[in-house]
C-alpha cells in the first residue's frame, strides 16, 4: 500500500516539475479581475515589427522588438487585469502588493496571459493560456521564459517597482 502511494506521489511530482515554469499560480478568476487604462492599452494593442515606435519610452520600443514576431501583424490586442483588491497599489504605485499573483497582461488576439505575482515584495513570472495551461518557458526562442520578464520588468528600475511597470492614466 505505501509504495502504490509512493509511485503516485513520484507520478505527480515528475508530471508537475515537467509543467512547473510558471513561479506565480494562474488566477482561475482572472475573468472577474479589474481592466485599468495604462499607455499600452490606449495604445490598445502590442504593435507588428514594422510600426514606427521611435516616438515612445525605451522600455516600450523594447517590448515591441521583443514580442512583435510572434505573429507577422504582432501580438495584437492587449488589456490589463489587476486583482480587484491591488487595483489602489496599481493605481498609485505604491508597490505593497499582497503575496499572490495580482496582474495580468491579456494577450487577447494570442489567448494569453502574462501573470507578475509578488512574494514578500520580489516580483514572480507566469505565462499561462487563458485555460490555464502553463506555457510559460515554452517558445518560441525563449521569449515566454521568467527571465525575459525579469530582466526587463526589474531591469528598467527606474521604470518598474515591485514588478509593475504600467502605470494608470
Ligand atoms: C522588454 C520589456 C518587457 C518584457 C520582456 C516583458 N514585459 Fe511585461 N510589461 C512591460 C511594460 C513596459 C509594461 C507596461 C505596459 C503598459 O500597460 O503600459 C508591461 C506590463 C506587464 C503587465 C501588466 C502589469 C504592469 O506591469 O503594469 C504584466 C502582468 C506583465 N507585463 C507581465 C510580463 C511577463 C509575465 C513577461 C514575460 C513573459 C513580461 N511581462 C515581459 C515590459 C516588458
Amino acid at each position: 500500500m505505501t509504495s502504490r502511494y509512493l509511485s503516485i506521489c513520484l507520478i505527480c511530482f515528475v508530471v508537475t516539475s515537467v509543467n512547473a515554469g510558471g513561479e506565480t499560480p494562474f488566477p482561475a478568476d482572472w475573468r472577474s479581475w479589474s481592466a485599468v487604462t495604462t499607455p499600452l492599452t490606449t495604445i490598445g494593442a502590442l504593435p507588428g515589427c514594422d510600426a514606427d515606435v521611435s516616438a515612445l519610452p525605451a522600455i516600450y520600443r523594447e517590448t515591441v522588438e521583443i514580442y512583435c514576431a510572434v505573429r507577422p501583424e504582432g501580438p495584437g490586442a492587449v488589456s490589463v487585469l489587476v486583482k480587484p483588491d491591488q487595483v489602489a497599489t496599481y493605481n498609485t504605485r505604491s508597490g505593497k502588493f499582497a503575496d499572490g499573483s495580482n496582474m495580468i497582461l491579456h494577450l487577447k488576439d494570442l489567448q494569453l496571459l502574462f501573470v507578475t505575482g509578488n512574494q514578500e515584495g520580489a516580483a514572480l513570472y507566469s505565462v499561462y493560456k487563458e485555460d490555464g495551461t502553463d506555457l510559460t518557458d515554452a517558445n518560441p526562442d525563449g521569449i515566454l521564459g521568467v527571465n525575459t520578464c525579469r530582466v526587463c520588468h526589474s531591469g528598467y528600475a527606474a521604470f518598474c517597482i515591485s514588478g509593475q511597470c504600467g502605470n494608470a492614466q
